[in-house]
């Protein structure tokens, strides 16, 4: 053997390509895992930004359509696609054989999507059937490509117990001790359970969507922010995490940097890769691009999310019996 010979085996097994993302500047998340066993591409789908993201309209509708594209070769690259859920960032609605043809399709199940998922659900399955090899509703159940595992959660809520868009699957592929979890639109997480999911996933690799801030008015801190700012904090100190790919709703928003200032702060303390697919991959975001070259839209002063803050909301929220009495405890724990 020669010092020179190549390792044997060595480098990841679980290879993620973030593949179309809001903070390259499209609404989307779709991600394809490379194992040695099996390519599986999460979600191909895209949409074109709204007014409120700081790029003149053109600019957001080309983003559209290079992305759309990159999600189609992703997907052609793929033996199994993922549909999290029935939201028009999140899959690609056309009989297109060259994304499905000869596919296994892991999809959401329909029984308990709200009405308007439902029909656009039903659409979709009528408009590619015959193409996927395989269609498989994939709630809560595990598949096994040689020594691949690829499982899917019990259905997670969209943003907040009972929210009205439903709820979608996260997905985890694992092969030996390497492990990617993709939970996407978890919204924050704000709902604590889906916190403890992701946390105790074992998880090298997450990829987390955050808090919808353009809901959020100028200059108000709303206690679902400082939820989700919480729970990032919490999935940062998870043990086995080496990644966390924070992504998606609020990176439409240029005030993130400002919101999630605490997050970032926690994850440069414990020495965790945590940032948006763009800013890990040495870049910024584009909401960060298009604020600096066109100037605000929407928002014009706001405030970055201090401690202070945080405990203020918390404290104001205190009497309200829905509030969760642990909320400052856990303010403490894992933010302060
Ligand atoms: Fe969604
Ligand atoms: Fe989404």
């Amino acid at each position: 053997m020669k010092l020179t010979d190549p390792v044997i085996g060595g480098g990841p097994k679980v290879q993620p390509e973030y593949v179309a993302f809001d903070s390259f500047g499209v609404m989307g998340q779709c991600t394809l895992v490379t194992t040695p066993d099996v390519v599986v591409c999460i979600d191909p789908g895209a949409s074109a930004e709204s007014a409120s993201f700081p790029l003149p309209e053109p600019e957001r509708r080309a983003l559209e359509a290079r992305y759309l594209d990159a999600c189609r070769a992703a997907a052609a690259k793929a033996k199994a696609i993922v549909v999290s859920h029935y939201h028009l960032d999140h899959f690609l609605d056309a009989r297109d054989p060259g994304v499905y043809a000869g596919k296994v399709l892991f999809a959401k199940a329909l029984d308990d999507l709200p009405p308007k998922q439902l029909a656009r659900a039903e659409r979709f399955h009528a408009t590619i059937a015959g193409l996927p090899d395989e269609t498989v509703w994939c709630d809560g159940r595990r598949f096994k490509f040689g020594r691949t595992e690829v499982a899917f959660s019990e259905p997670a809520w969209h943003g907040e117990e009972n929210a009205e868009p439903g709820t979608v699957v996260m997905v985890e592929v694992k092969r030996g001790r390497e492990e990617l979890l993709f939970t996407s639109d978890v919204c924050g997480p704000t709902f604590t359970g889906t916190a403890e999911f992701v946390a105790n996933s074992g998880a090298r690799t997450v990829i987390l969507d955050g808090y919808p801030t353009i809901l959020l008015g100028q200059l108000e801190t709303d206690l679902d922010l400082v939820r989700s700012v919480i729970n990032v904090c919490r999935i940062l100190h998870s043990k086995g995490l080496k990644t966390l790919v924070f992504d998606h709703h609020h990176c439409r928003d240029y005030r993130y940097p400002a919101f999630y200032r605490l997050a970032y702060d926690k994850a440069r303390q414990l020495k965790k890769e945590f940032g948006s697919a763009a800013e890990l991959a040495g870049n910024a975001s584009a909401v960060l691009r298009g604020l600096q070259d066109h100037g605000p839209t929407k928002w014009k002063k706001w405030a970055p999310l201090d401690l202070n803050a945080c405990r203020t909301a918390v404290e104001r929220a205190a009497p309200d019996p829905k509030t969760k009495k642990s909320l400052l405890r856990d303010l403490d724990r894992w933010v302060a």
